[in-house]
């Protein structure tokens, strides 16, 4: 078994590149079945961070990660990215088939997570983005991830 127990890291990010750069870190360290959800006012930098974290969970390269606010979600495999602002109830979730994307074969990111609070599984990732002043956001990652 590897070491994938609860973790805990605050980062100060000073620019959309930092907070990239820091999504393309937790990219590269989460396995298949993961659940990434993003927490985090308008413009904290969700999308910014997902943008770094499909480059990074992806063995290819992917030049077209945009918040998909009108379609809810946009998939660049292995990664379903989902943007929930829209949604109005954690019903409409499920009545859409979407946490049947929460499998082993998929990483699954959630913009605005914080409409479907009961529906994350346990093991989700969880990263809250605030804004911190001008270019300035703290980003606090929490959840199981690999060394
Ligand atoms: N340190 C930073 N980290 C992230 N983004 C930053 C930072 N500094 C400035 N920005 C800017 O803030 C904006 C963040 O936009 P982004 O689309 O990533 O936010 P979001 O949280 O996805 O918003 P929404 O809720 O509308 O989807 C971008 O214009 C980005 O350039
Ligand atoms: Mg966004």
């Amino acid at each position: 078994m590897s070491n994938t127990g609860s973790k805990r890291l605050n980062i100060n990010s000073s620019s959309a590149e930092e907070t990239e750069h820091q999504g393309f870190l937790l990219g590269k360290r989460v396995k298949h079945g993961s659940v990434v959800a993003l927490f985090g006012d308008l413009g904290a930098g969700k999308t910014t961070f997902v943008k770094g974290f499909v480059q990074g969970a992806s063995s290819h390269t992917v030049n077209d990660v945009t918040s998909p606010t009108f379609t809810y979600l946009q998939i660049y495999p292995p990664v379903y990215h989902f943007d929930l602002y829209r949604l109005r109830s954690e019903s409409d979730f499920l009545g859409m088939g979407f946490d049947e994307y929460f499998s082993p074969d998929n990483i699954c990111c959630i913009e605005w997570s914080e409409k479907i609070p009961s529906l994350l599984p346990q093991h989700t990732i969880r990263v809250h983005l605030t804004h911190a002043g001008e270019d300035k956001r703290l980003i606090e990652i929490e959840g199981p991830w690999e060394n």
